[in-house]
């Protein structure tokens, strides 16, 4: 661990592929974050096995064991901040946060959405996508507010559907497109050349008011 480098706590519920991309950039020294603990809501996420490979601290709870949202985000906070994130990345985490948890980390939560917001907030969608003959998808990398995916947009990998695709097919292209898009994000960050500021996302001191879009075809 080095101190110069960006604390990272990493939040997942599921099978990890997007930790997985930042272990393998972390590993090979192409990000400046320091992977310092992933957290899941479920105890089965594959996703701490591939952190506890890595010799990543793992931390659990269940929201099940809480009365409610906030209480749960409390207890989640207070075990985070043992290793002071200066940076928390949503990587497939599939909880609503409280209003108090976003108050924070105000500024220091990233998320990923598998979807070319503000289009396709929410869930499944992929399907959504091809049902409605979407010639275009991707993801985007966001800041974290209250408004459920609907912060400031950072950084979009775009790509054309095929409609003869099925979603699932769908769904592994557009991870492949997220396995580069989040570390180079997050990365930004660590770097110091992305903040947010007045409720907006700033690149490099300029103000996005539209994302960094990569066109994957
Ligand atoms: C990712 O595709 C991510 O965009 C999505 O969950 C998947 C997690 O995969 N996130 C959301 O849907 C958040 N609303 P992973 O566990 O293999 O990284």
């Amino acid at each position: 661990m080095s101190e110069n480098r960006c604390q990272t706590a990493i939040l997942i519920s599921g099978s990890g592929t997007n930790l997985q991309s930042f272990i393998d950039r972390a590993a090979c020294g192409d990000i400046e974050l320091d992977l310092s603990v992933v957290f899941s809501n479920r105890p089965e996420a594959f996703g701490l096995v591939r952190a506890r490979s890595a010799g990543i601290a793992t931390t659990c709870f269940e929201h099940g064991d809480f009365s409610d949202r906030e209480e749960f985000d409390r207890a989640v906070a207070a075990k985070l901040d043992e290793w002071q994130p200066e940076l928390l990345v949503l990587a497939g985490f599939m909880r609503i946060l409280s209003p108090w948890f976003v108050e924070h980390y105000q500024g220091r939560i990233l998320n990923i959405h598998p979807a070319l917001l503000p289009a396709y907030p929410g869930l499944d969608t992929h399907q959504r996508v091809l049902d409605a003959g979407e010639k275009w998808h991707g993801s985007t990398v966001h800041f974290v507010t209250e408004e459920l995916d609907g912060g400031p947009r950072i950084l979009q990998g775009k790509l054309s559907v095929d409609s003869s695709e099925t979603a699932d097919e769908l769904c592994a292209r557009v991870q492949a497109i997220e396995h580069q898009i989040y570390p180079e994000a997050a990365n930004w960050f660590g770097q110091g050349r992305l903040e947010f500021k007045d409720g907006s996302a700033w690149l490099d001191d300029k103000r996005l008011d539209e994302p960094v879009v990569s066109d994957f075809d």
